[in-house]
């Protein structure tokens, strides 16, 4: 690829980062992953006059189980150590094998490899909302060491079922 050039990639962005991303070769990252709301989302069709049809497709899945691809997203962190496995250890000591467990081993893996990717001089801005924020802050901070947190952003905003719903950009 050359200078100026950009370059859009499909897939699991796990398997993108490992096969495509050099070490150290990322300035900004930004991510709005799955937030583990506990909810499937659907994108739903508008009509050619603009009025919503009723077709819908199921976007991407926010629900999580423990299972078979948990444990091994789970065992993957663990094998390689460090502060990334002592925290998945400690939380999995007191959250035990659950839904919430499951999200956490999936974002600790791409957490690692974004680690990897970003360079000295980077910067990572993390889109969650407070029902994972908490874990996620330390899974980060296991990551790329406590110190290198900067700042967290909050922004209030009513969504149509919910009285109050607070999303962090962190
Ligand atoms: C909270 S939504 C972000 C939506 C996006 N920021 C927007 O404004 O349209 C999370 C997105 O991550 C995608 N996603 C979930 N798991 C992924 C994975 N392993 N690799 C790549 N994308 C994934 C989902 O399909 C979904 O589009």
């Amino acid at each position: 690829m050359g200078a100026g050039e950009n370059k859009l990639y499909y897939g699991d962005n796990l398997d993108v980062l490992r096969r495509h991303i050099r070490d150290e070769s990322v300035d900004p990252i930004y991510l709005d992953p799955l937030f583990q709301s506990g909810q499937d989302y659907n994108a739903s069709f508008r009509a050619p006059d603009g009025s919503r049809a009723p077709a819908q497709v199921r976007a991407f899945k926010d629900t999580w189980t423990w299972g078979h691809e948990a444990a091994s997203n789970y065992d993957d962190v663990i094998e390689i150590g460090g502060d990334l496995a002592s925290a998945m250890a400690a939380m999995r000591s007191f959250l035990g094998e659950c839904d919430l467990l499951a999200y956490l081993a999936m974002m600790a893996r791409r957490l690692r490899e974004l680690h990897r990717v970003l360079k000295p001089s980077g910067s990572l801005y993390l889109h969650c909302d407070p029902r994972a924020s908490h874990y996620l802050k330390t899974l980060l901070d296991a990551t790329f060491g406590p110190y290198c947190f900067r700042n967290e952003h909050m922004a209030a905003s009513a969504l149509a079922d919910e009285v109050w719903a607070v999303s962090e950009d962190a």
